[in-house]
């Protein structure tokens, strides 16, 4: 019998290597024979360590395991799929999981991420052979028809920028991958690489046949030595196997791909400054334009897209660009696969096509807060994201409408705050995170994130506070028109909507704070 317990970074934190290890003992002890195997996560991150186990009928789930449990399921006599009180039952019939619409993580916990018969048997490479068969131009068509536009929170349709490096002649182009996932609770792009990696490198060969570039580089979060090591052992195998090279599965077409450790910083993130980090240096923000797609890496024209955007593409090329653009509303095609994190019963991935609403999400899925108390505020779409109130929880989730509540769906991350947070000490910290994180290269970022955060903190000691709030939105409005990144750029947008919608917890009366 096949057991399956993650290998995932959440899973480990939790103890599943621990869990394991006691599985494979107990099993000898016992004189029983199984299959250890080491899967990826279903993302359901409250049950983690989540173990699973082959039956008859499927996949039988128990979570979350302790080492401590470990001897009484195999008392239960989990191995054969039989009840215990961490009983999950048939894991592709759990409500969490049955409702999602899975494209980007439909291997998500079925396979063990390195093996490359895994992952073909799951459909892998599927997108890689059709794309063999066709021109750049076609490839990049199919890219555009799919409707797909960036994950990492840009939302840029990903099929203009793969046509601007198509059609900007050079001798070298390149591939670059954003995996410097900053967002607080954010984890989509470190489930692909940790869970999916040829998934990940199927979408950068990809991109590499259509738009010219022969040499893709991945640029990892520093704090992710789980998804380096995985990403490093999938990318030798892949050589190994002609999937990568200098002659793609015997297309005489090259494609060479590495990893580079990130320099641990939130701004590398931004995509000119990521650049400037690959090329050895400092990571500061560069003036655009020249744009990445027209001079990037070392002055070449330069793909750079997100973990999502680039693992989405093989999904793509398999199904074709319809099936794709099926999913999704008006002009956000496709899925997101969404991050519930804070304080929130059910955190963990759910990947759903747009227009779902946050309330859907957040109850639906997420069950409410942990602690129990009622939900205050989400912020949506990372730090740099907007807190939205109760008033706008039955908004779709989908780029524009978000966009005209002054809002950002950004990397998906939706993190839950209950009614004893404060959001002046959310907008405050937010003001503080723009102050540590900024690169120093504009004034309004650099030196107006520092003024944000003695201007809230006067508004709250109550020194004229009608004053202070017009001097703070004066200064977000100078910052969201003036900053040169999205750094300075969004910091505004949790600290007016915190203002605009939390008055309260300011020390101002809802008339004086609009
Ligand atoms: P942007 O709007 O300046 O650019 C979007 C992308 O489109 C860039 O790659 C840009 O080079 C490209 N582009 C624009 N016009 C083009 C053209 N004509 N041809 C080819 N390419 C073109 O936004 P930016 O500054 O890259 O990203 C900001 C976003 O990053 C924010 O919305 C935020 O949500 C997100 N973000 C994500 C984080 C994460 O951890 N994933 C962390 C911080 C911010
Ligand atoms: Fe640097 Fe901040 Fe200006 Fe971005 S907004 S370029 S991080 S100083």
């Amino acid at each position: 019998v096949s057991i399956y317990v993650p290998r995932d970074s959440a899973a480990l934190a939790l103890g599943a290597d621990e869990v394991a290890k006691r599985i494979v003992e107990e099993a000898a002890s016992r004189g029983l024979s199984i299959k250890l195997v080491r899967n990826s996560s279903r993302g359901m991150h409250w049950l983690e360590p989540f173990v699973e186990v082959d039956t008859a009928l499927g996949r039988i789930g128990y979570g979350p395991v302790a080492e401590a449990d470990v001897a009484s399921l195999f008392d239960a006599g989990f191995d054969k799929g039989q009840l215990h009180a961490l009983s999950q039952g048939i894991v592709e019939e759990m409500p969490y999981l049955a409702r999602q619409e899975r494209l980007s993580f439909k291997r998500a916990g079925l396979i063990d991420p390195v093996s490359l018969a895994d992952y073909e048997n799951h459909g892998g490479w599927a997108g890689l052979r059709r794309a063999l068969t066709m021109t750049p131009e076609a490839m990049v068509q199919e890219v555009l028809d799919s409707g797909l536009r960036g994950r990492g929170g840009a939302a840029f349709p990903t099929g203009i920028k793969w046509k601007t490096v198509l059609n900007t002649h050079a001798d070298q182009k390149y591939i670059v991958c954003n995996a410097d996932e900053g967002d607080s609770g954010t984890f989509s792009d470190r489930m692909t690489m940790e869970g999916d990696p040829y998934q990940l490198i199927e979408g950068m060969t990809i991109a590499g046949l259509a738009v010219g570039a022969t040499q893709g580089y991945i640029y990892v979060r520093s704090e992710y030595p789980h998804a380096i090591a995985t990403l490093n052992e999938a990318i030798s195998k892949a050589v190994d196997a002609s999937y990568l090279g200098d002659s793609v599965l015997g297309s005489g077409k090259a494609f060479h791909l590495e990893v580079r450790k990130a320099a641990g910083s939130y701004v590398c993130g931004e995509e000119t400054a990521l650049l400037e980090s690959l090329e050895g240096k400092r990571g500061i923000v560069r003036a655009k334009p020249p744009l990445p797609a027209i001079e990037g890496l070392f002055g070449k024209p330069t793909v750079i897209n997100n973990v999502v955007s680039l693992g989405s593409v093989p999904e793509i090329f398999a199904k074709g660009a319809a099936h794709y653009a099926n999913f999704g509303m008006s002009r956000s095609r496709g899925t997101l696969p969404f991050q519930l994190a804070g304080n929130i019963r059910f955190g963990g991935l759910v990947e759903k096509a747009f227009g779902l609403t946050l309330r859907e999400l957040v109850f639906d899925f997420g069950g409410g807060t942990r602690s129990g108390r009622p939900v205050k505020a989400i912020q949506v779409g990372g730090p740099l994201g907007a807190y939205i109130p109760e008033s706008q929880w039955d908004v779709p989730l989908d780029y524009e409408q978000y966009a005209a509540m002054g809002g950002v769906l950004g990397h998906g991350g939706v993190v839950v705050h209950d009614d004893t947070a404060n959001l002046a000490s959310l907008a405050r910290y937010a003001m503080e995170f723009c102050a540590l994180e900024s690169c120093g290269k504009c004034t309004p970022c650099r030196i107006g994130s520092t003024r944000g955060v003695e201007v809230i903190d006067r508004l709250t000691a109550g020194q004229k506070p009608e004053q202070q709030v017009v001097l703070l939105r004066d200064l977000c409005d100078t910052m969201l028109n003036g900053s040169l990144c999205a750094m300075g750029g969004m910091t505004p947008y949790p600290v007016l909507s915190a203002l605009n919608h939390y008055p309260q917890d300011f020390g101002v009366a809802e008339k004086a704070a609009a």
